[in-house]
């Protein structure tokens, strides 16, 4: 078996495992439905025997009767086994889906930009459906019709050995023909499935980015790239459905065949006297029999198909294991958060060198960056120069490939993920807003802590208190997913998120796009109180956010081209930052100064800086 169906089935055998009285209970109402089941065609023998003999008619009527109470009652234990079944297997479903989501949220940030949400989605929601399906009834159908024709064969053989083997013989010549085609139609399933991921993968961020494809006028790329993905998804279903179809065809044939064998040989045993007109009668019931848990199994293979590829591509995703792993020291390792002015804690970047997957050149090259507690670094570089990736690595959102990061003098590998990013916060130029109520998107869904005298009264602070009192239900209101908030109130609101953490380090990562004067100013009054008294990473794309960093540090091509107290790189006429400075003095404000300036100073120039330097 290869490694992914071993996962699978450990898998599938795990999550039942978890289930297993409620499943002891199923099986066994199971088993008594079908003990019924088989007694059936021997009560219509007995029957037709009995007939023959010339039995009185209530003797007949009462072997009718019998015979009506045990099909209902077999029926009725059938719908219990569908009750329980369903509910075992949501129950199963819903955890393994817990478990598949807790799992995609531990791994790291390069894994889920390999993976659109689309893919998520149908990986943990899709997949797991298509199992609960297949568990929910069919499975439980397939072990009964399993166990139906081992019955119908050890009676058939009781009643005759030659009609046994004849029913044993067509169920298994029946059964290897599917198994067979099983393995070629799991792949085109698996295909299928794989291709329609891909398929709703590109359509949802197709969706998400409407309003970049039209005012791009791109929408005939996307459209073709849909048809393109749609043709490939149909081909695929073409594939797995003709699969699936030439099992279901070659059961009923093997199934005819045997009946036709069974009935021959009970005539002819019949007409030599070895056996009743009631036992050839019981026979060709069972071979009849037959003939449904064949059929069955063979429709349902398709569901079985879908849910062991569902349950292969499950256990191959909780078998990727999170490259950013828990170090072992807690949040106690890390020095004590001073109070007030002293709080902070030190960042150090000791030789680091990363590369993104598959990039050939390092983003950032033997970075040697040092920052004491409670002092704020402003950083700059053109585009692509691996500011943010310092952001990245500093949250151990990637991991160095040499060299080592520490915060507080700990190396950010050895400490809990999680113990890191309660003492450093991000606020970036995205910012993430929930279709919640606003309380809810500033504290995070309760994961801070604060009452909601407290949210005004920081609202207020950082000059979102107007705004606030002029929503329809203040901290009530229900954010539609960001709409109806300016690009500055969305990152004032990113602000406000961040006090709440009450970090020791705080990483800004500015927008690059340009705000007007009003909301710069609020943006940059939030952000002094939000650095003051915390130590502060600064990323910059406009001069005057530096205004009041200590430290200046310049990237270029990723490497620390520059890094010293701000005053005296302003003094130094010679340095890049003095040289940004005076470019900024002379009318570049406002704008990406940052950018340009560094690029009319020699740094060589992006297609967006050359516009913005010749304008
Ligand atoms: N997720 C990623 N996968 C692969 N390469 C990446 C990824 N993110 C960034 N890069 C590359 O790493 C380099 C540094 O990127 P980074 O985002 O750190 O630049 P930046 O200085 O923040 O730029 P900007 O000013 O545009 O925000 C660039 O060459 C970029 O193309
Ligand atoms: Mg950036």
């Amino acid at each position: 078996m290869p490694q992914s169906s071993r996962g699978a089935a450990r898998l599938l055998a795990a999550t039942l495992r978890s289930e297993a009285r409620p499943l002891a209970g199923v099986l066994a109402v199971l088993g008594a439905s079908m003990v019924l089941r088989l007694s059936l065609p021997l009560l219509l023998g007995r029957f037709a025997d009995d007939a023959l003999a010339g039995e009185s008619a209530d003797a007949l009527v009462r072997l009718a009767v019998a015979y009506v109470v045990v099909a209902l009652v077999s029926e009725a234990l059938g719908l219990g086994v569908v009750w329980g079944s369903v509910r075992l297997s949501w129950r199963a479903g819903n955890r393994l889906r817990e478990r598949l989501a807790a799992h995609a949220l531990r791994l790291e940030q390069a894994w889920h930009g390999r993976h659109s949400p689309g893919q998520l989605i149908e990986r943990i929601d899709g997949d797991v459906e298509a199992m609960v399906v297949f568990f929910s009834g069919i499975a439980i159908e397939i072990a009964g019709n399993v166990a139906l024709i081992a019955g119908m064969v050890i009676v058939a053989t009781v009643i005759d050995p030659w009609s046994g083997l004849i029913l044993a013989v067509t169920a298994c010549v029946g059964a290897a023909v599917m198994i067979r085609l099983r393995v070629a139609a799991v792949s085109a399933r698996e295909a299928e499935r794989q291709v329609n991921a891909e398929l709703y993968g590109d359509l949802e961020e197709r969706l998400g980015g409407l309003e970049d494809l039209r005012a791009n006028g791109a929408g005939g790329y996307a459209v073709h790239r849909l048809h393109h993905h749609s043709a490939r998804s149909w081909r695929a279903a073409r594939r797995a459905s003709l699969h699936g179809d030439s099992a279901h065809a070659a059961a009923a044939m093997v199934f005819a065949v045997g009946t036709a064998g069974t009935l021959l040989a009970g005539v002819l045993l019949q007409q030599r006297g070895v056996i009743t007109v009631g036992a050839v009668l019981s026979l060709y019931r069972y071979a009849d029999m037959l003939r449904q848990p064949l059929q069955r199994i063979a429709e349902q293979l398709k569901e079985f198909q879908k849910a062991m590829a569902g349950a292969r591509r499950a256990s191959s995703l909780l078998a990727t294991e999170p490259r950013i792993t828990d170090g072992p020291l807690d949040g106690g390792a890390l020095p004590a958060s001073g109070h007030g002015r002293h709080r902070g804690l030190a960042v150090d970047f000791d030789d680091v060198t990363f590369a993104y997957d598959g990039g050939t050149a390092p983003a950032l090259e033997a970075i040697d960056l040092h920052l004491a507690a409670g002092r704020h670094l402003g950083v700059i570089g053109r585009t692509g120069s691996g500011k943010t990736t310092l952001a990245r690595l500093l949250l151990r959102l990637w991991d160095v490939d040499a060299g080592a990061v520490r915060v507080g003098g700990v190396d950010v590998r050895h400490l809990r993920v999680a113990a890191l990013r309660r003492r450093v916060a991000i606020v970036t130029q995205d910012v993430d807003l929930f279709r919640a109520p606003l309380r809810d998107n500033l504290t995070l869904f309760g994961t801070h802590a604060a009452g909601d005298a407290e949210l005004h009264d920081l609202l207020g602070r950082i000059g979102l208190g107007a705004w606030v009192a002029s929503l329809p239900d203040g901290l009530d209101t229900v954010l539609e997913g960001g709409q109806g908030l300016s690009a500055g109130e969305g990152q004032l609101v990113a602000f406000a998120r961040a006090f709440l953490a009450d970090p020791d380090i705080v990483v800004l990562d500015e927008a690059s796009s340009r705000l007007d004067p009003f909301t710069a100013e609020r943006i940059a009054s939030a952000t002094r109180s939000l650095l003051a008294g915390r130590t502060a990473v600064v990323i910059a794309h406009r001069l005057e956010t530096l205004a009041e960093v200590d430290e200046i540090a310049v990237l270029e091509d990723g490497r620390l081209v520059e890094h010293d107290d701000r005053a005296r790189l302003a003094a130094d006429d010679d340095s890049r930052y003095a040289r940004l400075l005076r470019t900024a003095k002379h009318g570049l404000l406002p704008s990406d100064v940052g950018s340009a300036a560094l690029a009319a100073s020699g740094g060589s120039l992006g297609p967006r800086q050359t516009e913005e330097a010749t304008a």
